[in-house]
């Protein structure tokens, strides 16, 4: 079934959803550090970055038989105005919608958002190696693996690389 696919910037009331992802040690491996491994998703923390300038979180919905649900989240963060660039994360969070081509409509959506309402030139993220899920929603859109930062990720006592991708927002 086609989905219609929007993304609210997050609120206060997307909280207790957006904590059962974050908290869900099968997306949180792979994040950043500070977010791995995390018991507990304290709401202060989620207020703190909602409120920073350089951050901008939305919660994808998706619309279906004319019903709006909340499915994932996805958030440009560090944005530097100055040289207008940022760096994109996400997560779908609601698994039973993985593989439909939903995080890829998400993403392709916040780089327009990028480009025509923040004024934003470039973005940039990276992924674990052997995320191939994420890896596949980058290169749907268009990203360019930029290098490889070896050993820069660490878990399990086991280290791993990370993959840089980039995208110029003319492309
Ligand atoms: C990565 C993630 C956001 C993808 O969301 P999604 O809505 O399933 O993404 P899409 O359906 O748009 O695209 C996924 C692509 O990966 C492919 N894929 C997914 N799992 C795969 C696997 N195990 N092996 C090979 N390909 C896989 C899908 O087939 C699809 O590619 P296709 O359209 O060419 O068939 C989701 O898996 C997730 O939230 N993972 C945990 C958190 C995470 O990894 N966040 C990113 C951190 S950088």
């Amino acid at each position: 079934m086609e989905s219609k696919v929007i993304l609210k910037e997050s609120t206060e009331e997307d909280y207790p959803l957006i904590k059962g992802w974050f908290e869900d040690p099968e997306n949180n491996i792979l994040f950043t550090s500070e977010l791995r491994n995390l018991k507990e998703y304290n709401k202060i923390f989620f207020l703190m970055a909602l409120k920073k300038k350089g951050n901008k979180y939305y919660t994808i919905l998706i619309k279906e038989n004319g019903k709006l649900q909340p499915v994932g989240f996805i958030a440009l963060i560090d944005i530097d105005f100055g040289d207008k660039f940022g760096q994109i994360w996400y997560v779908m969070g609601n698994k039973n919608y993985r593989r439909r081509g939903l995080m890829s409509k998400a993403l392709s959506f916040l780089l327009s958002k990028c480009k025509v309402e923040l004024g934003l030139h470039s973005v940039h993220t990276w992924v674990v190696e052997d995320n191939i899920a994420s890896i596949r929603v980058l290169e749907k859109n268009g990203f360019s693996k930029i290098g490889i930062q070896r050993e820069s990720y660490y878990y399990n006592n086991k280290f791993k690389n990370r993959v840089l991708f980039d995208k110029v927002l003319r492309e």
